[in-house]
């Protein structure tokens, strides 16, 4: 299994922070933001990892993380996404690496308080499909919201809903077979002019083949002034990536 951390897109909704570096090097706490979503894909056992980036600043990356020695790891992978063209965009880039392996991808503005072990380690023993994380919040109709059915099952997923059906959010870690990339190549672009990442997980719930996890512990993005105090704050407090 492969993992890949999705720090491009161009991080308008902090400006001026992102004026002249990228969003995900900002401090949250006492470590650069992108910090986090690797751990999380180390401490769930995933050593080959991509980091897609853009932007004017992706060589920054390279000088912070360079082979990924502070994470334990011998090399770490980098390609550059031009534009802001979605998060389904971005992770189009990363299909030689995956390589027809599962992958498992994490939004570089998304910060756990523990580890994603126990849903890894389902999805290494699912033959097929993919699988999405869920978490209870006060402001659903900030990101993608469940709609669930009579029984509790997902049946789709609305992207930023005025009237979210349940409070619940998918957050940024979503974990995919081989066929994640064909879906990927049938998108168009939403309203906001990107290829959307619930698009691709509505398909998976069409055919039937979506898992889902309840996430343990606190989580929270990072990409607006609110998000990233918040960040801050409860890194602070109660610190992140626990084992
Ligand atoms: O944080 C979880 C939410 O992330 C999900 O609940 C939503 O369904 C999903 O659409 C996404 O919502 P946002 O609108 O908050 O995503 P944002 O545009 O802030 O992008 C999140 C990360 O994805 C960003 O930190 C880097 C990566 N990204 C984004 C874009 C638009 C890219 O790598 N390339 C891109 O072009």
């Amino acid at each position: 299994m492969k993992g890949i951390v999705l720090a491009g897109g161009l991080g308008t909704r902090l400006f001026p922070l992102t004026k002249v570096t990228n969003k995900h090097l900002l401090p949250v706490y006492d470590e650069p933001m992108i910090y986090y979503p690797i751990r999380t894909l180390v401490n769930a056992g995933i050593d080959e990892i991509l980091i897609v980036t853009g932007g004017n600043h992706a060589g920054d990356f390279l000088k912070l993380i360079g082979n990924g020695k502070d994470f334990g790891l011998r090399h770490i992978n980098y390609t550059y996404q031009e534009g802001e063209g979605g998060i389904a965009a971005a992770l189009s880039l990363a299909e030689f690496f995956a390589d027809n392996d599962k992958i498992v991808v994490v939004l570089g503005d998304n910060i756990i308080e523990k580890n994603i072990r126990r849903a890894v380690a389902a999805f290494r023993s699912q033959k097929e499909g993919a699988r999405i994380m869920l978490k209870e919040v006060k402001d659903p109709q900030r990101f993608g919201v469940p709609v669930f059915n009579d029984k509790g099952k997902v049946v789709r997923v609305e992207e930023k809903p005025d009237n979210p059906a349940s409070h619940y959010a998918v957050i940024g870690i979503y974990m995919y077979d081989h066929r994640v990339f064909d879906f990927i190549r049938t998108l168009g672009p939403s309203d906001r002019g990107e290829l959307e990442i619930t698009d691709v997980n509505n398909f998976y719930i069409r055919e039937g083949k979506m898992e889902c996890d309840i996430l343990d512990g606190w989580w929270t993005d990072a990409g607006t002034f609110e998000s990233l105090r918040c960040a801050s704050n409860m890194v602070a407090e109660t610190g992140a990536n626990k084992l």
